[in-house]
């Protein structure tokens, strides 16, 4: 318990924590101090923004809130006339030097840097003259970076070396000129970005966004394209919160409802793959572990992980499970199984997935995700982007109805399946199937406790028929780097590894919704510490509903195995569900015009 400290706002007391800064102190007895820099309650150590200026007694300057801690008797003003003027200068100088193409932003209706225009009462037009010289990237198939909107809040240079352990933003240049960006004001796609997509989840404007794909979705129903979509585990807990749902609401029936409802043909419940890439992957285990493979088998369904060892260990890539993520699963067999069963011309079958992740836009599109020249995903949209398109359809969200996954063949799944979409939720699967493939029982119970949480690294030992499976799970690049580490030292030994590449597993995707608590008037104020456990605990939920929650109890693989795959690592199944990753560390060299971002 931290000691207590009495502050007083406007001359009224108050209890607060020792050691907070005054930001984050006002905040526990009620206030709102706006804040652009300050992110998190994260070290704000540049104190750029200058937005959440107040009026310390004694000290002759305003105060940055976010950069001064309270003290015993310290008597502060939010509402003294000089500061509430000063936040507002501190707001128009930075819109003075801002694109203000507001109608066209995507960021419009969650931006961080209107809300606060709006709270401090700052006029665009405020300050004339020259505009720093901005940069366009919109080269990479995840990321795109717009410099005419940024602030220079640094926040998502933070996130990039703090939570992934990263670093490739910076400031770039000085002065006037001075950007963020990558070194060299390089494209994403010419530095080891691993196109996670935390760095957007930060970002307070439209700066930096997901790519956007809607355009090629309609250019496919021009077309005329079969148009089958399927949604990732983690999108049914967060999707409500772009309709004004709490965090932590289950979605899964509007969501199916939406999806088709948008125009999709067909709509897809994304835990049938992930059921059958637990098939493959534990069965991969087994056969690994029994043969005395080199250990451990790493997972290989976060497509911003694999990035991340192509690019930073790819002396342990021999250690990754060669199963293709179920996104990409789910793609190979639509275009394959799905296909010639319902007499479907595969060219005119158009794949959509619909994700909590930026990396999987990449994913989608690299030369290895294909079977014979097709590829097996056409298209990767984010949780936001399908909010984006639901709500261009007209449609609304109160009112749709819970609906049904199609169920076509294909599309059964079990609880196995659904906790994909959480840190720890792929371990806790293949531990499901694992210990059914080598006892020929079903675990009791069923649910594998140790492998929960959001703890950074989380180790456990399963006892398969009295043989001791060593396990560890993470999650975020600087969790996984240092486990890394520990195994490639010899410190450490272990049979299986999890790593996720977002802090928290799908839930936290780059893709998901914005958590931006002054625009959650209806969430708790430390909201930022609790959505992943809430957006975690839907999944638990719907685990623990299904009745069925082993992946090798879903009729539906069942099925596709007796009547088309063969076994678990049959030469089909190599075909379509697996595939190799490869170095890239030397992958860029230069940049080329053709990567080169536009600047102007
Ligand atoms: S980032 Fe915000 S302020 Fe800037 S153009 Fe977009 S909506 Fe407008
Ligand atoms: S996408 Fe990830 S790796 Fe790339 S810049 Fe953003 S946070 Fe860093
Ligand atoms: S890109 Fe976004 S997060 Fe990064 S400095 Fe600019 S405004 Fe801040
Ligand atoms: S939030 Fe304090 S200076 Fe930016």
């Amino acid at each position: 318990m931290a000691n207590k400290v009495t502050i007083y706002i406007e001359n009224k007391p108050y209890q607060v924590d020792e050691g907070l800064t005054i930001l984050e102190a006002a905040k526990t007895v009620g206030f709102y101090i706006p804040s652009l820099c300050n992110w998190r309650n994260h070290d704000c150590s540049l104190a750029s923004c200058r937005v959440c200026l107040v009026k310390v007694e004694g000290e002759r300057r305003l105060i940055p809130s976010c950069a001064y801690n309270v003290r015993e008797g310290l008597h502060i003003s939010i509402n003294d006339p000089d500061a509430v003027a000063a936040r507002r200068t501190s707001v128009e100088l930075l819109l003075s030097n801002h694109s203000m193409n507001c109608q066209a932003c995507r960021k419009n209706g969650v931006c961080e840097l209107l809300d606060v225009s709006r709270q401090v009462g700052a006029r665009p037009d405020q300050y004339h003259g020259a505009k720093t010289p901005t940069t366009l990237d919109e080269v990479a198939p995840g990321i795109v970076r717009d410099t005419s909107k940024c602030i220079l809040c640094g926040r998502c240079v933070e996130a990039c070396k703090k939570t992934q352990g990263i670093g490739i933003l910076g400031f770039q240049n000085r002065g006037f000129n001075t950007i963020v960006g990558p070194t060299e004001n390089r494209s994403f796609n010419n530095v080891p970005c691993i196109q996670c997509g935390q760095c957007t989840l930060v970002c307070p404007t439209g700066a930096l966004m997901e790519h956007n794909n809607i355009p090629e979705l309609d250019e496919a129903k021009r077309e005329g394209k079969i148009i089958l979509a399927f949604a990732a585990p983690a999108v049914r807990a967060s999707i409500g919160e772009e309709f004004g749902q709490k965090i932590g609401t289950n979605s899964t029936g509007k969501l199916a409802a939406a999806m088709r409802r948008v125009g999709f043909d067909k709509v897809f419940d994304m835990n049938f793959s992930a059921d059958l890439t637990i098939m493959e992957e534990a069965n991969e285990f087994v056969r690994r572990f029994s043969q005395h493979a080199p250990s451990p088998m790493i997972t290989s369904c976060s497509p911003g992980w694999i990035n991340y060892i192509e690019l930073n260990y790819p002396e342990l890539l021999p250690h990754v499970s060669t199963c293709k993520s179920p996104q990409q699963m789910f793609g190979a067999i639509l275009k394959s199984y799905y296909a010639e069963k319902n007499g479907l011309d595969r060219s005119k079958i158009f794949v959509v997935s619909i994700i909590p992740c930026t990396a999987k836009k990449y994913e989608c599109q690299r030369p290895e995700m294909q079977v014979d020249g097709v590829r097996d995903v056409d298209l990767a949209l984010t949780t936001r982007e399908l909010a984006q398109l639901i709500r261009r359809s007209g449609i609304n969200w109160n009112r749709l109805p819970n609906e049904d996954f199609d169920r076509d063949i294909i599309g059964d799944n079990t609880g196995a399946g659904v906790i994909f979409g959480v840190t720890g939720g792929v371990m806790e699967a293949a531990v499901r199937t694992a210990y059914h493939i080598l006892t020929g029982k079903e675990m009791e119970p069923v649910d594998f406790t140790p492998v929960r949480g959001l703890e950074n690294v989380k180790e456990a030992v399963a006892d398969i028929a009295g043989t001791k499976v060593r396990l560890a799970v993470t999650s975020g690049m600087v969790n996984a780097k240092k486990l890394l580490d520990e195994i490639k030292a010899g410190n450490v030994k272990y049979d299986f590894i999890e790593i996720m590449g977002c802090p928290g597993g799908c839930i936290n995707g780059g893709g998901q919704p914005y958590v931006f608590p002054p625009m959650l008037p209806n969430e708790d104020p430390d909201i930022w510490e609790t959505y992943r456990e809430k957006r975690a605990a839907v999944l638990y939920e719907e685990d623990r509903n299904k009745p069925l929650r082993r992946s090798h109890q879903n009729p539906d693989i069942q099925k596709l195995y007796k009547d088309y795959l063969g076994i678990p690592g049959s030469p089909l199944a190599e075909k379509l569900l697996h595939t190799t990753y490869n170095t890239k560390r030397e992958q860029y060299p230069d940049v080329t015009p053709e990567t080169k971002p536009v600047t102007k």
